[in-house]
């Protein structure tokens, strides 16, 4: 499993923002679109800092950009402060070129009903979009990525998910209190990710050091679904020192 380690984020945010300016940049020229598979939270903030910085003073264009989010609470309205849309809005979006209608976000506003036929939907627009050229990840303590948690199977697809309790404790000063935490998402599916032509995973501190040793040294598992990582050959992980700390 390559697993490349930095010396702090900030280094390793560039160097992962560089590569999708790359790829952006030799798709631009190709005269193709760049798929995106985006990741919320606190791992990727560098990484849509660095590109917004890219854009700004060195001509990065979204132009030709589409993005697919990895996830979203359910319930969540778009205009709560702890929406990804709000998320994705404030950190990235908002500050680059991208084109509204390029955007694709998990809706955390569906009836029940309707929500697993969105799912299937959100599949097909991938597969139209081209597929998903590079999809960042994060990695929650209970070795989810995306919101797939423990018991995830390898093949699924977007749907509705219960979040582990560890992963709503980890989300409580975002809420004010876990009660407040939605006890469900919509995530891509293990299955979804995995068609990605490229995986980039990273973690940050060494409150993810146990997690990351489990995913890139542990047995294959369900248990830690980060681990069906190491089935593929196109992830990379994307370390600092503290989170690669307990690697041997
Ligand atoms: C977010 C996501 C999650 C996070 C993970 C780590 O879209 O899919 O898997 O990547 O929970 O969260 P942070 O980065 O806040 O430690």
């Amino acid at each position: 499993l390559p697993v490349r380690v930095y010396k702090n984020e900030e280094i390793a945010s560039k160097k992962v923002a560089q590569k999708i300016a790359d790829l952006i940049r030799r798709k631009m020229q190709a005269g193709e679109k760049t798929v995106l598979g985006l990741a919320t939270g606190a791992t990727p903030v560098r990484v849509y800092q660095e590109l917004i910085r890219l854009h700004k003073e060195e001509e990065l264009s979204f132009d030709n950009v589409i993005t697919f989010n990895l996830d979203e609470y359910y319930p969540m309205q778009p205009e709560a402060s702890q929406s990804y849309v709000r998320f994705m809005d404030e950190n990235l979006f908002n500050h680059i070129n991208i084109r509204r209608e390029n955007i694709h976000i998990p809706d955390g506003t569906l009836e029940k009903e309707d929500i697993a036929q969105y799912c299937l939907n959100y599949e097909k627009k991938i597969t139209k979009a081209g597929g998903l050229d590079l999809q960042l990840l994060g990695i929650g303590r209970t070795g989810h990525i995306g919101f797939n948690e423990p018991g995830s199977a390898p093949n699924s697809g977007t749907r509705l998910v219960t979040l582990d309790d560890l992963t709503r404790r980890d989300a409580s000063r975002d809420f004010g209190g876990k009660e407040n935490v939605p006890t469900k998402a919509i995530t891509m599916g293990i299955g979804t990710i995995f068609k990605a032509h490229e995986i980039v995973l990273m973690a940050w501190s060494r409150k993810k050091a146990p997690i990351i040793k489990k995913a890139v040294e542990g047995e294959i598992s369900g248990e830690v679904p980060a681990t069906y990582l190491q089935l593929t050959d196109n992830v990379e992980f994307v370390l600092d020192k503290a989170a690669a700390s307990e690697l041997t």
